[in-house]
Formats: C-alpha cells, sequence, structure tokens
C-alpha cells in the first residue's frame, strides 16, 4: 500500500486527547523575544503556539505506549523492561548487545571515550553538535567526509547524506588508518537538511571499512526516515518494506548510537549498540560511571518500556508516509509561496535558506539567528537555528566557523500537529518572506562556551 497508493498520506491514527496551545499577539510576542535574548531556545514553551524548535522528545506517544508506561518495572536492577527493549532492538535493529542512556549524547559519550584516543581523526557524513563535540572532548579531530552537494542548498540529488568515498580514502590515507578508530554514518543527515544516505553508497562504505579494517558507528537516530527515502528513491527497493531496508542498514554497521527521542516515539531515552563483545564489555562498566546500571542507564523502567512499543510503531510503513507526508506536504506549500528552502525536502524538517532569504544580512550578524526570531515575532511560530551559531567557533583559531547552510530548521513533532498548522507555518514564512527587506541582522550578547546555540544571547542592529 505504501509503494504506488496515490492516496493521501492522513495519518494512521485518531486524537484521543488533546493539549490546548497559546495563541499571543504581535506585543506580546515582542517581549517575549526580547526577554529570550533572540534565541528561540529560550523562550518558554507558553510563549509558544507551533513549536517546531525540533522534532527530539516531542512526539505525541501512542495509548500502547501509555499502557506500556503503567508496567514499569522500576527494579534498580534487570527490570523487565529492560529486556523487552532488548528485543526489541535486536528484533527491529539487528544489534546484538543494547546499553541504554538518558538520550543519544550519554551513548555518544561512552563510545567517544572508549573508541578515541588523543590525535585520533573521524571521518563522518556531516557533523552533529553533540556528536563532534564528545569526540573533541575525548580527543580526536571531526572531518567531513559528505559530498559536496550536501553543502549546496539547491542541489536536487536524492541521496545527499552520502559519503564521498574519495574524501574517506583520502583522510583515512593521510591520517593513517591506526588514527582513524571509526567512520561516523548517520541515517538522515540532520545539519544537511534532514538528507538519506543511500544503501548503495553505504555498502561501499562498508567496503572500504573492511579494506583498512575500521568500525563503522551508525548515528541511527532518524534511521526509519532514511529507509523511507531508500524505499522511494534508490532502485530495487520500492517492495521492501521501511522495516526490511532498517535491518539491512543496521547490518551494514557495527555499533550505534541512538536518540530515541525521534524515530523511537519517546520523550526521553536513547542507547549505544553494539555487535562486539569487548566494547559492549567495556560500555557496560562505563555506564555505571556516568548514567546508571547497564539495564537502566539512567532511564525509568517505564520509559524503556514506552521505547520498545515506540520502536515497533517507528518501522511501520504507514506511519513513516504519513510522517514524511506531513513534512513534505509543508515543504510542498514553501515552494509554491517561491520560498528558498533546502532541497529536495528533508524528511524530519524543512529548512530555510536564511543566506537567501535575507542576502543582505552578514553572516557575523547572524542571518538565521534572525529568520528565526522574525517568524516567532510574526506568529508564535518556534524554530531553530543552524548555522553559524550552531557551527561555534574553530578550536584552535577562536574564530567563528563558517558553515556554508545557514538555515532555519522547522522541525515537525511526530504525530502532533494536524495538516491546518502546517498551513499557519507555511502562510507565516510567506509573511516574513514578503517583508525580508526589513530585517536587519542580530549581534552576540552572550556566548556560552559550549555548544552555544542553545543559551547564546543577542540584541537586534
Ligand atoms: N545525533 C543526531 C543526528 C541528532 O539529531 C541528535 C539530537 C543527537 C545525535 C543527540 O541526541 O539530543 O538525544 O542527546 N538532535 C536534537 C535535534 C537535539 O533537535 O536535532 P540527544
Amino acid at each position: 500500500m505504501h509503494k504506488s497508493s496515490t492516496r493521501s498520506w492522513a495519518e494512521p491514527f485518531k486524537i484521543k486527547m488533546v493539549e490546548p496551545v497559546f495563541m499571543t499577539n504581535y506585543e506580546q510576542r515582542q517581549k517575549f523575544i526580547e526577554d529570550a535574548g533572540y534565541n528561540t531556545f529560550l523562550l518558554r514553551s507558553k510563549e509558544v503556539y507551533i513549536d517546531l524548535l525540533t522534532d527530539s522528545g516531542t512526539s505525541a506517544m501512542s495509548d500502547r505506549q501509555w499502557a506500556g508506561m503503567m508496567m514499569g518495572d522500576e527494579a534498580y536492577a534487570g527490570s523487565e523492561n529492560f529486556y523487552h527493549l532488548e528485543a526489541a532492538v535486536q528484533k527491529y535493529y539487528g544489534y546484538k548487545y543494547v546499553i541504554p542512556t538518558h538520550q543519544g549524547r550519554g551513548a555518544e559519550h561512552l563510545l567517544s571515550k572508549i573508541l578515541i584516543k588523543q590525535g585520533d581523526f573521524l571521518p563522518g557524513n556531516m557533523y552533529f553538535t553533540t556528536t563532534r563535540l564528545h569526540q573533541e572532548l575525548a580527543g580526536g579531530t571531526f572531518i567531513d567526509v559528505i559530498i559536496d552537494e550536501a553543502h549546496d542548498p539547491e542541489s536536487e540529488f536524492k541521496f545527499k547524506g552520502n559519503i564521498d568515498l574519495q574524501k574517506l580514502k583520502d583522510v583515512i590515507e593521510s591520517k593513517k588508518p591506526e588514527n582513524v578508530p571509526y567512520i561516523c554514518v548517520a541515517t538522515t543527515v540532520n545539519m544537511a537538511g534532514g538528507q538519506p544516505i543511500s544503501l548503495h553508497n553505504l555498502k561501499e562504505v562498508r567496503k572500504m571499512a573492511d579494506q583498512y579494517g575500521i568500525a563503522i558507528v551508525h548515528d541511527m537516530t532518524r534511521v526509519a526516515e532514511n529507509a523511507f527515502m531508500i524505499q522511494q528513491h534508490e532502485p530495487g527497493y520500492l517492495n521492501k518494506s521501511v522495516a526490511e531496508i532498517i535491518l539491512e542498514i543496521c547490518s551494514l554497521t557495527d555499533h550505534a548510537t541512538m536518540s530515541a527521542k525521534k524515530d523511537a516515539l519517546v520523550n526521553i531515552g536513547g542507547f549505544l549498540a553494539t555487535n562486539d563483545d569487548d566494547l559492549y564489555t567495556e560500555a557496560s562498566n562505563w555506564v555505571v560511571v556516568y548514567e546508571g546500571l547497564h539495564t537502566y542507564g539512567g532511564l525509568a523502567g517505564r520509559d524503556m518500556e514506552a521505547m520498545a512499543i515506540g520502536i515497533a510503531e517507528s518501522v511501520q510503513d504507514d506511519h513513516i508516509r504519513a510522517r514524511v507526508g506531513q513534512v513534505h506536504y509543508l515543504g510542498e506549500r514553501l515552494l509554491e509561496f517561491g520560498v528558498p528552502i533546502v532541497r529536495p525536502l528533508g524528511t524530519h524538517g524543512i529548512f530555510l535558506d536564511a543566506k537567501k532569504i535575507l542576502p543582505h544580512v552578514s553572516q557575523d550578524n547572524f542571518p538565521a539567528q534572525t529568520l528565526a526570531a522574525e517568524l516567532f515575532l510574526d506568529s508564535g511560530v518556534r524554530a531553530m537555528e543552524r548555522g553559524i551559531v550552531s557551527a561555534g567557533r574553530d578550536e584552535k583559531t577562536g574564530k567563528h566557523n563558517y558553515p556554508k547552510l545557514e538555515l532555519v530548521r522547522l522541525t515537525i513533532p511526530r504525530r502532533v500537529y494536524t495538516q491546518a498548522h502546517m498551513d499557519v507555518v507555511a502562510e507565516s514564512v510567506n509573511e516574513v518572506y514578503l517583508n525580508r527587506d526589513k530585517i536587519k541582522g542580530l549581534e552576540m550578547t552572550y556566548e556560552p562556551k559550549y555548544l552555544r546555540f542553545f543559551q547564546a544571547r543577542f540584541r537586534k542592529l
């Protein structure tokens, strides 16, 4: 039914419980955003009408998941829910071992600590903020080996998450294989605009990894969305289910870090998974230090139960088709208005091209940060900067990193908003776009040392 169906992507669920949201006027929003230092992360959620800050931990859980919450076995050790989670990871992702963590970065921390030594290099298909920081804190240096198309918001290439095999080979040869503990492969590359990697490319990466004896770490945060794009666009996969494709992807990798707050439809949680006995033993020791015993890793039993059920729901074709369908609906509306956005459309959100929309605002005055603030002012829609603020500073020179992409991310929570909400978002983005000439940039007034985008403050020029 998922394949050539011409029917709408309409949701495979109905709504049983609702949560009121807050309607505000322009004057109120002016005060809110000023108080928040023009950083949407510093708004209070009560000040927001439609919250597209992130798809992380913001999903609506199903009645099954809520029922599972009531079955929490809150034992310190050996909770029954852990075994359900372990079984779900083995069945749907195919990894042998799982260590729960409080969220994705908890798993990144453990993995980086164990596998990276001072002076190592970590090639990957574009950085993610927390992933790169944990690599750096462990003494490593991230090197971007994604294909050039990923840095071009106008390239229509379908698999912009692909790794450039020549770039990868050059890194391994110039840095020496013994200094490259693993290749980091993200399925659905967040910072590139939610772009997938193809199975063909992943197989080539696997070959090269084997040739040099290097492991592959899979950042599987949005693997189901990536699998859906493979099903739809990679030759030979139209008759495979998303669940089958996910298993194939995972089988090509050695270890995985997961932020279950995305694909797996829970509000908190993550895990480290591996097929390697030694890594499992070492990680199950370190997890006790940083997260909790290896059968809960910082999570309540009920959270692990909700995750186990969420994983099963997340691999269903009808679910993922509606999820991506809604994101693409918003994208199509913006394209109709002629708003510059990253193409092809991503799967977890739509990314506004702030460089194109505000060409008169220099990158030093934070165009994407500015655009996100203006969108909030217009309608109470909250989005997120993914540009120079997120990219941080170069460790050595202390200068800003200047990313090619300067984006505002409209991230769609799973199973939360309606098509009418998407219409409001599109109309508001268009309104801001039509008035773009009047928009001026920002200057930073406070800059935290780590992951500055979360807490930095700005004022209007
Ligand atoms: N990897 C990717 C690709 C992510 O998108 C995230 C989180 C993480 C790792 C870290 O996981 O938040 O559970 O610790 N992304 C969120 C976002 C924050 O809004 O995109 P975490």
